[in-house]
């Protein structure tokens, strides 16, 4: 029953013509860089633009989102399979008109269902990438072999590092796991806690010429924040930094860097048209 009534929901969004959301996961080779900060926040700044933005938590079991927000609620992503329970129950309104979805189990979980779960979840994903113009998934660090599979399916891989070298290893190893499988991953290069311009943009030169050097891959650079300390007085008060002090340098950086990412980067002039996330899922679950 509740099937149908999703199927139906779905056909009616095809036909009035509805596109494809653009799906981003955030992810880091070391963990505590700055992503869910990031995730948060850039969404923030992508609904403030009038875009209607989902924000999906899949950091398995810890509810950061939740935590960033200063909100504490129990029902989670996994929660939809409850009898009596719809989308609508799980996706919680954040500020400046953002949607999220709490991660509580996490993905790990996903590729665990059975075949029957399995569909009613696509359908529903389906549903919401045409209602959404963007789906952000912050996803917890490192990768595996589940996650990547996930990873290539969404339309952008936002990697996040800070200027250290071991997070600019880690950057580079996760980077290169991914490219061995896939090398059309679209990369776009984010550099946290920058200590001065010169930091900032020496990372980003650096990690992209590696890139290039030795895998052959050009990767987007989408610019660097700076170190700052209201980022941590922000988590304190359980407040997004861009909300608490909408003027301080990290706030004004990353509403750059959003103006930067809705302008189009130089390389997205070359790209093709973003093959659908819901095809490519489907097409790895059917594999398995
Ligand atoms: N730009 C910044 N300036 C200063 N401190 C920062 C900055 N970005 C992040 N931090 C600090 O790093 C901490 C971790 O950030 P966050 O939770 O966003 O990282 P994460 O990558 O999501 O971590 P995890 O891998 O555990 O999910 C923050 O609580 C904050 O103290
Ligand atoms: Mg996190």
């Amino acid at each position: 029953m509740r099937d149908q009534a999703e199927s139906l929901r779905l056909r009616l969004l095809k036909m009035q013509g509805k596109k494809e959301a653009k799906v981003m996961a955030v992810v880091s080779g070391k963990g505590g860089v700055g992503k869910s900060n990031f995730s948060l926040n850039f969404a923030i700044n992508l609904s403030k633009k009038g875009h209607s933005v989902l924000l999906f938590d899949m950091d398995i079991g810890m509810g950061n989102i939740d935590i960033l927000l200063g909100h504490s609620s129990k029902v989670s992503f996994i929660d939809i399979f409850e009898p009596d329970m719809s989308f609508q129950d799980i996706i919680k309104s954040g500020p400046e008109g953002l949607s999220y979805i709490s991660g509580g189990t996490g993905l790990s979980n996903l590729f665990k269902l059975d075949r029957d779960k399995l569909d009613y979840l696509l359908n529903l994903l389906e549903r919401l990438s045409l209602q959404y113009d963007y789906i952000l998934f912050d996803m917890g660090a490192g990768i595996t072999e589940d996650t990547l599979q996930f990873l290539l399916s969404v339309h952008e891989i936002f990697v996040i590092t800070t200027p250290e070298p071991t997070s600019m290893t880690d950057a580079y190893s996760m980077m290169k796991f991914i490219c061995s499988k896939e090398n059309n991953a679209d990369f776009y290069l984010v550099v946290n806690r920058a200590q001065s311009t010169e930091d900032g943009v020496s990372t980003l030169k650096r990690l992209s010429q590696v890139m290039k050097q030795f895998l052959l891959k050009d990767i987007s650079l989408l610019g660097f924040l700076p170190d700052d300390r209201i980022v941590n007085k922000a988590v304190s008060r359980q407040i997004p930094f861009s909300i608490f002090e909408p003027k301080s340098k990290i706030s004004i950086s990353l509403a750059e860097l959003t103006d930067r990412y809705l302008n189009g980067l130089p390389n997205d002039l070359e790209k093709k048209k973003p093959a659908s996330f819901i095809t490519k899922l489907r097409t790895y679950f059917s594999e398995r």
